[in-house]
């Protein structure tokens, strides 16, 4: 594809989370390498380094965030909270830009930075958003919003869209739902249904049935782009600093032996739960690198809560680091499963590599990802407890049991399927053809 030849000037509204700061500085990366002006404006929690991306404008602003507005209970909190606090500074800020530069072809906001939607059509500007999570997530905002909850949830015949589960997923996630989260949905719904366009990282064939119902519910363009990673593999985006000492150890392990544990940047567990999980890692008795960030044990500030006995009967057998270079990771030939949370991006990047997967989600969009990885895609098996005997057991399923080999061969097949569709002309090109004409459209 040829570089676009009019400079033209994109805005970026990042919302400063692990999981979505990633792709969007992906999306910007690839934008920028066709000839695209980046400016990324983002709350002050998080702030990316600037200096590892020298190529754009960073520009933060004040979000008043404070530790009360994070908690287990309320996932949605600090997301409410943050689109209502720098809803003023963010329109602020575009016009300002504005003022300096006359002219902004398009204003890419995250999906969870909804409040930008409404100061973008305000100003009279393209407003674009980008789902950092998977098209099938989709399926349950309008019912959520209760725009057409019984034709949306229940009205389902194909047999892909009924293997989710939608109708068991939905009442899952309805249980104790806060006022912010059940602001925060409606709120995603609407910037979905106003949007000049949707921008999706995951691949058309992946989730073809979940995107030709969703194209019913939202008038503007779908598309999708991903997976970002592979067309921009060399952004430096992680929060915490990786680990590079677990690659050497994966080199001294034997082909497809591994299992990688890693819960993304927000999950948190208990001192019960973290005990559980080092019985039942040590007790499979197969090699595992697992990511324990700091603070993710509640009451801990690392792994001081590890039991005694557990570090002599692991020996060299375990390795454990606080941030991996997990798409390393999950490319190296040891690695043969991959114990996750279901964060969209965990999710994308297995597939990629063909790894099996042993879920265990523990809110929001991880259930559903769970779903579409053990029953559509069945390339997964799904934890139901952490009780160190079912984690031993389910461990062997994937890593050892037949179970696992036919598990194991779907993943790959995926993974071929992934690689080619990366290759064909057209699809990928064409979306991306799509989105710069898009932008370039007013
Ligand atoms: C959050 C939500 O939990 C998830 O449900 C939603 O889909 C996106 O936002 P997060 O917990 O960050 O996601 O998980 P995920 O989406 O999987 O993203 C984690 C990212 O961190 C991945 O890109 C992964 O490669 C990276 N990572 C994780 C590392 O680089 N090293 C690690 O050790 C762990």
């Amino acid at each position: 594809m040829e570089k676009q030849q009019k400079s033209s000037h994109v805005v970026l509204v990042m919302l400063t989370f692990q999981g979505h700061i990633t792709p969007m500085l992906q999306l910007a990366s690839i934008l920028h390498s066709k000839g695209f002006s980046i400016t990324i404006v983002h709350p002050e929690f998080n702030s990316p380094n600037p200096s590892n991306h020298p190529e754009f404008t960073f520009i933060s602003i004040p979000d008043k965030l404070t530790e009360s507005h994070f908690s287990d209970k309320d996932a949605a909190s600090p997301v409410w909270n943050l689109n209502k606090n720098c809803a003023a500074p963010l329109q602020q800020c575009l016009e300002k830009i504005l003022h300096s530069l006359h002219h902004i072809a398009a204003v890419i906001y995250d999906t969870l930075m909804y409040s930008a939607q409404t100061i973008t059509e305000d100003l009279g500007l393209l407003g674009i958003v980008l789902r950092t999570g998977s098209a099938t997530t989709m399926l349950f905002y309008p019912a959520f919003s209760q725009l057409d909850e019984e034709h949306f949830v229940y009205e389902i015949k194909s047999p892909e869209l009924q293997a989710l589960q939608l109708k068991r997923l939905r009442a899952l996630l309805s249980q104790n739902a806060t006022k912010a989260m059940t602001e925060v949905r409606v709120a995603f719904a609407n910037v979905l249904k106003r949007s000049s366009a949707i921008i999706v990282n995951s691949m058309e064939f992946l989730e073809l049935e979940a995107l030709s119902k969703v194209k019913q519910y939202f008038p503007a363009p779908i598309i999708t782009i991903g997976p970002l990673h592979k067309f921009a593999p060399a952004i430096c985006s992680s929060l915490l600093t990786e680990d590079d000492k677990c690659i050497s150890w994966l080199n001294k392990q034997a082909p497809k032996s591994v299992i990688y544990v890693s819960f993304g940047s927000i999950a948190n567990i208990d001192k019960q739960e973290l005990i559980e999980i080092a019985w039942g890692l040590s007790n499979s008795k197969q090699p595992f690198l697992w990511v324990v960030r700091p603070g993710m044990v509640r009451g801990s500030e690392w792994i001081e809560s590890l039991p005694n006995g557990f570090e002599e009967s692991v020996g060299e057998r375990g390795c454990i680091v606080k941030w991996a270079p997990q798409k390393e990771v999950l490319a190296h030939a040891a690695v043969g499963g991959f114990w996750t949370h279901c964060g969209w991006n965990s999710t994308i990047e297995s597939i990629c590599e063909g790894v099996p997967m042993l879920c265990r989600p523990f809110f929001g969009d991880q259930h559903l990802n769970t779903s579409s990885i053990c029953n559509v895609w069945k390339i997964g098996l799904e934890l139901q407890n952490l009780e160190r005997g079912n984690i031993e057991r389910t461990i062997k399923r994937l890593m050892v049991d037949m179970e696992g080999n036919g598990i194991r061969k779907r993943a790959i097949d995926l993974k071929e399927k992934a690689a080619f569709y990366l290759m064909e002309e057209g699809s990928t090109s064409c979306s991306l053809n799509m989105l710069i004409k898009h932008i370039l459209s007013v």
